[in-house]
């Protein structure tokens, strides 16, 4: 059934750790805590911070109905940002996507692969112009100059806002998460790299905004030189706002603590109703080092959480400017690691960082609007044993496009409680013994508690629910924050996105192989492997603005014709194998989503559309493959279109400039490059509303997506 499946073997290249996450999974587990699972101790630590809580800020308790997206619904609050149209269409006959295509077959091709009866092409690659008069790409005469121009490396999230005044046309914002030296530039020397090379690499980071426009000859989306586009590299100016500003973030540059030059390793992400884009700065810990000490104790216990060492950085930025040194500037890292606020409708703009949600590896932030216009964001802190977090904010959103209401809501996450969860599983402990075998009441499920960590007020007074932990320490020093209230500690918590139309919350756990191996903590209910190489996804009815949730998963991946697999129950003789799940979405019919990053399995990673509910829950179909090396990344999934970033094609151990492993997208002996691809079935050449109407999903948008199928 799978030609090319060895088992064991992961697509996942080491250059792409080493580059990527700082090679993070080759380095100790950074928590090293001995959380309690679940049960009476978290439940009574819940307890008391909620009563705590309970004083500081009135939390909207009383919406805890799901809000099912409809026009009407958005419409009462009218949030619909620039983007058009909140409305999440209509839902399909099962109450999910009519998934008629045939499914691509698993592959390792250096290709983007789509169904029969449809077509892909690139958007825009590494080095196209993004702002007007930028240089074109020049592989063999790269400057700095001409990359704070021209798209980043590596994109990841991709959120997609049509135009008002504009048919069409389309803003493009995508996340550029980090740089692969050795793939940018002939003859990198890992040990002395060059000024120039490693100022290339700071304006490769960071987001690009771009004006696309759709063809009229077919459904490809062109890049237009438009008055928005904008780079945003690691030397743009940010404000960092919330609890943590103060004595630790304040630095030599910067005595406000306030300023911070540049994002960085920007991930996954969401956007808001009124038109911002989130996104989540993930990996920071890799980029700081030092060729100097850190000997006091408190300062290596909170670095080492953070998967940060004080020794020589892969990368060398040390060397080059000394705020990545971790000695001789040691609060420069702690202004890394949120989630970050842009607004591209602005392109003088001051993005902000928003400490009031939390420091720690976001994957990414995605936003659920409760009836009464609470604002959700949930986030996930990809690390193996790491939390699943969601902030509620204590302000509801303002009504109207208006520039006051915008202005209004655009300070709504400065105020809230941060919250980690804690899941606890209904079977017996006995029956999750590590192999994946399904408990005897046929579910891994249970329930789930936030925990308050952190709450702004009104008035914007913190107060901290940890004990022995200040406010600015909850904020900077999160995942200790999470280790002392007993969070539950998961198997990579990646994307985290509720639906659109029924408000469910779906977490991809992408893999942890040190489940249950070396001391490491054993299976649990929730994560019920033992080294875990294919990941789960979760699916959790919450109570949005409340502290109780419930859970099931929905999928844990694999070879179907393993037993250790699971797909919702549905036949596993007809679904098409997944690994390592990563990044989520919905179609405008609530659809789910979900690609892959690390495919342990043999073959390509991919875009599969999920089915959640009716005879075919669980039902996997493979949509679309990206070429060699390459995890596909920023999925949005439209009426008659689907985007995917192709990040790191190419990305492989035995290649080099001289050899490449891929040579996508531009074929012959060229150098790969990251690019933003667009797939849409045959004989849609755009068209009103094609596109149109984004969602609060990932960038989602309007329509039905069934008018993509045969
Ligand atoms: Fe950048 Fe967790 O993936
Ligand atoms: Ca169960
Ligand atoms: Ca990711």
């Amino acid at each position: 059934m799978l030609p090319l499946l060895t088992p064991g073997i992961s697509n996942r290249q080491h250059i792409t750790c080493v580059y990527r996450c700082g090679d993070q999974c080759a380095a100790p587990v950074p928590n090293t805590t001995t959380n309690p699972y679940f049960g009476d101790i978290a439940t009574e630590i819940s307890r008391r911070g909620a009563l705590r809580a309970a004083g500081v800020v009135a939390l909207a308790v009383g919406a805890t109905q799901v809000l099912p997206r409809t026009a009407a619904a958005q419409g009462s609050l009218d949030p619909s940002g620039l983007g058009g149209s909140l409305d999440g269409g209509s839902l399909g006959p099962h109450g999910t996507l009519d998934t008629g295509f045939e499914p691509v077959a698993p592959n390792t091709a250096d290709a983007v692969t789509v169904p029969a009866g449809h077509s892909s092409d690139v958007v825009i690659r590494w080095g196209d112009p993004v702002v007007p008069g930028a240089p074109e790409f020049d592989f063999e005469n790269q400057s700095a100059a001409a990359q704070a121009q021209q798209y980043g490396f590596n994109c990841d999230l991709a959120v997609l806002f049509p135009m008002d005044d504009r048919d069409e046309r389309f803003l493009l914002t995508v996340n550029h998460e980090y740089s692969t030296e050795p793939m940018m530039f002939r003859g990198y020397d890992e040990e002395n790299p060059t000024r120039e090379q490693v100022e290339i690499a700071w304006a490769a980071h960071g987001l690009s905004v771009v004006e696309l426009a759709s063809r009229t000859t077919d459904g490809g989306l062109d890049p237009v030189m438009g008055s928005y586009n904008r780079r945003i590299t690691a030397l743009t100016p940010f404000e960092l706002r919330g609890p943590a500003v103060g004595r630790l973030t304040r630095t030599t540059a910067d005595p406000t603590g306030a300023r911070v030059l540049g994002t960085l390793n920007n991930c996954a992400g969401g956007h808001t109703p009124w038109g911002t884009v989130l996104s989540g700065e993930e990996n920071f810990n890799q980029y700081f080092g030092t060729p100097g000490e850190v000997t006091d104790p408190a300062r290596l216990e909170q670095l080492d959480r953070y998967g940060i060492t004080a020794d020589t950085s892969d990368r060398r930025w040390e060397e080059f400017d000394s705020r990545f040194d971790l000695a001789a500037e040691p609060n420069e890292v702690h202004r890394f690691g949120y989630i970050v606020e842009v607004d591209p409708w602005d392109p003088d703009s001051t993005p902000v960082k928003h400490s009031a949600l939390g420091r720690f590896k976001h994957e990414g932030g995605t936003v659920h609007v409760t009836d009464d216009g609470t604002v959700v964001i949930y986030s996930g802190d990809d690390e193996r044993f790491d939390y699943l977090y969601k902030f509620v904010s204590s302000r509801r959103m303002a009504p109207g496009r208006g520039a006051t209401a915008r202005a209004e809501n655009m300070r709504i996450l400065d105020e809230g409680t941060l919250y980690v969860a804690t899941f606890t599983g209904n079977s017996p402990a006995g029956e999750i013994d590590g192999s994946g075998a399904v408990p005897s009441d046929g579910a891994f499920d249970g329930t789930g508690s936030w925990i308050p960590l952190l709450t702004v007020d009104a008035a914007g007074n913190a107060v901290s629910h940890v004990d022995g932990m200040s406010p600015e320490e909850v904020s900077v020093f999160t995942r200790l924050a999470g280790d002392r209230v007993g969070a539950t500690k998961m198997d990579r918590p990646e994307d985290v996105e509720p639906s659109p139309t029924t408000g469910k919350v779906y977490m991809a756990l992408t893999n942890n192989t040190d489940r249950g191996v070396d001391g490491n903590p054993a299976a649990d209910e929730a994560n019920p492997r033992h080294t875990n190489k294919h990941g789960q996804v979760v699916e959790i009815t919450d109570d949005h603005a409340g502290t109780s949730f419930g859970w099931n998963l929905l999928l844990v991946c694999g070879d179907p014709e393993e037993a250790d697999s699971y797909f919702g129950g549905f036949d596993k003789s007809k679904v098409s194998p997944i690994s390592c799940p990563d990044n989520v979405a919905f179609d405008p019919s609530g659809g789910l989503w979900v690609s892959t990053d690390g495919n342990s399995l043999g073959f390509n990673d991919g875009l599969y559309s999920v089915s959640v509910s009716g005879p075919n829950r669980g039902e996997t179909k493979l949509f679309l493959t990206v070429p060699v090396g390459a995890e596909t990344c920023g999925p949005l999934v439209f009426a008659d279109r689907a985007l995917v970033n192709v990040q790191h094609p190419g990305e492989s151990d035995t290649a080099s400039i001289e050899n490449p492993a891929s040579h996508w997208p531009d074929g012959g002996s060229s150098q790969p490059r990251p690019s933003t691809v667009v797939a849409w079935k045959d004989g849609f050449t755009g068209g009103a509303g094609s596109t149109g109407a984004g969602s609060t999903g990932a960038g989602s948008a309007g329509g039905a997506f069934g008018s993509l199928v045969p």
